[in-house]
């Protein structure tokens, strides 16, 4: 595990746009797994300005974002669909069949899961798994629980997520309350981890992902197991370090 601690948020966007960079230059084709959150949007923008200098090419790039509200469709403004094209895909020139989202309105949800599962195994796994941290813990939507779901499920979002997310609606009341998500076999199964923290509201979070125990009230403590997870954090959410 590598622990980059940096002095502010543009640096620690900066940070999180150059291990993404080395993964296209290293691989144009590579898969990346992206985030959304208020977190990974300084890194996107750091994207999308390389792409306009001419220093990146994303059009070989394949992405799979992580997580979904349920019960909410691709074009409401809400949707993680929306977040990742007003943030990054209408910028850039990635190609439109190679993006994968889930989809939150599926016929068939457990269908819709498996289906998701087995295209990121089709694409031959994920090579850069980019994460955020909820102020709970959570990876993804895999919420703090006595036990969590390996691969790709829906999931009942916790008070604490509902209310955290409740900024980007128009009252708590139309926060959706259960969500898609990549399980936590799915996100391990990324070569390489990059968790992003930022801001003061992350601090004791980060303390307590990185004491010495790993537990499933603490989903993001698990990644500790993994054998490429770096950790980038800006000077306030790292004060507990
Ligand atoms: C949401 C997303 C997570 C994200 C978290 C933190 O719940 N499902 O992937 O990491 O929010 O968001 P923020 O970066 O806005 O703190």
């Amino acid at each position: 595990m590598r622990i980059i601690r940096t002095e502010n948020y543009q640096e620690l966007s900066r940070q999180a746009a150059d291990m993404i960079q080395a993964a296209i230059e290293n691989k144009p084709d590579c898969v990346l797994g992206l985030a959304t959150g208020g977190t990974p949007i300084g890194t996107y923008q750091q994207l999308v300005e390389r792409y306009r200098e001419g220093s990146l090419d994303f059009s070989s790039v394949t992405t799979f974002n992580l997580d979904e509200y349920y019960g909410v469709s691709s074009d409401q403004e809400q949707s993680y669909h929306a977040f990742m094209f007003e943030h990054l895909f209408r910028h850039i020139n990635v190609s439109h069949e190679r993006i994968h989202i889930p989809f939150g309105m599926p016929e068939d949800i457990e269908k819709h899961c498996h289906y998701y599962e087995q295209i990121i195994q089709d694409a031959g796994g994920i090579d850069l798994q980019l994460l955020g941290i909820g102020e709970n813990g959570h990876i993804g939507f895999n919420e703090p629980a006595r036990c969590l779901q390996a691969d790709t499920h829906l999931v009942q979002l916790s008070q604490e997520t509902i209310r955290a997310n409740s900024r980007y609606f128009p009252s708590i009341a139309e926060v959706p309350k259960q969500a898609i998500t990549m399980g936590v076999r799915t996100i391990f199964q990324a070569k390489k981890i990059v968790l992003l923290a930022s801001g003061a509201n992350k601090a004791d979070m980060i303390g307590r992902m990185l004491d010495g125990r790993i537990t499933t009230d603490i989903p993001a403590s698990l990644l500790k197991l993994h054998p490429d997870l770096t950790i980038i954090v800006d000077r306030e959410a790292g004060s507990r370090l």
